[in-house]
């Protein structure tokens, strides 16, 4: 028998990168219902996901760590607190044996801005990972990790609708009719750490009880008239810190049968929502117009 040396064809075939899609996280309303002992607050939101959002590819056979492209690549740096780096060393601290190769961000969405594009990312990381290494979906691990990683990264594991509490680790999945929407961000990042101290919340103070779970949403107009009792909590010290968010939702407001406008998050992104697509995207021809140096995305939501 020939002995077998490298020097022999390799049999592994390459290996294809795998894609996946990092949506945009929409908080449609956001209670803050307190500040716990362990400092985090205690929240409630409805929670949608958007058309819109970066992308990340994954080639298991590459070297470990992260690449960056795309329009937002500039915006960024590949640091060691970069959620994708971070949310991949959370499983590898709880997976044994797990492969790690690179990753490829496709950065689309603007960073620091209330909708969660670092948390999709990581959520896409862990979705990514699983596949690779043959992890199912449900896997507690990713959960685990996804939560050591971010507050929001629960929820954009799931990235379907629901209803989100606790800091982020409580998810309750709830359908909703599908909205045109319009995402606008002034290409101000607002630390969101800053936006939750300036709420002023001592640890173990509670601010109001939990809204009443809804069963269901058949129609927009169920979910609007829902929205008009759910404020986002973290709007009002946003735009004490930031006062010239008024513009984003003035201009928001004077678009075109728009039905609700809104900031999400910590901000500074801000939505509309409308009927149909249609709507959305005159609404952003119309912004876009007046303020060519705003991030200004059309999409569909829910
Ligand atoms: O969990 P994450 O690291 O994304 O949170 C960033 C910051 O936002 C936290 O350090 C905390 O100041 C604040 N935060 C909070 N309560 C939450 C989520 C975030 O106070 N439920």
């Amino acid at each position: 028998h020939p002995p077998e040396t490298a020097a022999l064809p390799s049999t592994r075939r390459p290996v294809a990168p795998l894609l996946e899609r990092a949506p945009a996280k929409v908080n449609l309303g956001l209670r803050v219902l307190g500040r716990r002992a362990d400092g985090y607050h205690e929240l409630w939101s409805l929670v949608a996901f958007a058309g819109a959002g970066d992308r990340l590819t994954y080639d298991p056979a590459g070297a470990p760590g992260l690449g960056l492209a795309g329009p937002g690549a500039a915006t960024l740096a590949v640091e060691p607190d970069n959620l994708v780096l971070k949310a991949a060393r959370e499983l590898a601290g709880r997976v044994s044996g797990l492969e790690v190769g690179r990753f490829t961000l496709d950065k689309r969405l603007p960073v620091s801005s209330g909708i969660g594009g670092g948390s999709a990312d990581a959520a896409a990381v862990l979705r990514l990972l699983a596949r690779a290494n043959g992890l199912a979906q449900d896997d507690a691990r990713l959960f685990e990790a996804a939560l050591a990683t971010g507050s929001d990264v629960p929820a954009c594991l799931h990235g379907r609708s629901c209803l989100m509490a606790g800091r982020g680790e409580s998810l309750t999945p709830l359908r909703l009719p599908r909205f045109g929407a319009l995402l606008v961000n002034p290409r101000i990042p607002v630390a969101t750490g800053a936006v939750f101290r300036a709420l002023g919340l001592a640890a173990g103070e509670t601010r109001a009880p939990p809204p009443a779970m809804p069963d269901g949403f058949a129609t927009r107009a169920e979910v609007l008239a829902f929205l008009a009792d759910l404020p986002n909590d973290l709007e009002p010290p946003a735009r004490r810190l930031e006062p010239s968010l008024q513009e984003v939702a003035e201009r928001l407001a004077g678009t075109p049968a728009v039905r609700l406008v809104r900031m999400s998050g910590s901000g500074a992104t801000f939505f509309g929502l409308y009927d149909d697509c249609r709507a959305a995207a005159r609404a952003a021809k119309q912004i876009a117009a007046a303020r060519p140096d705003w991030w200004v995305k059309p999409t569909v939501l829910g």
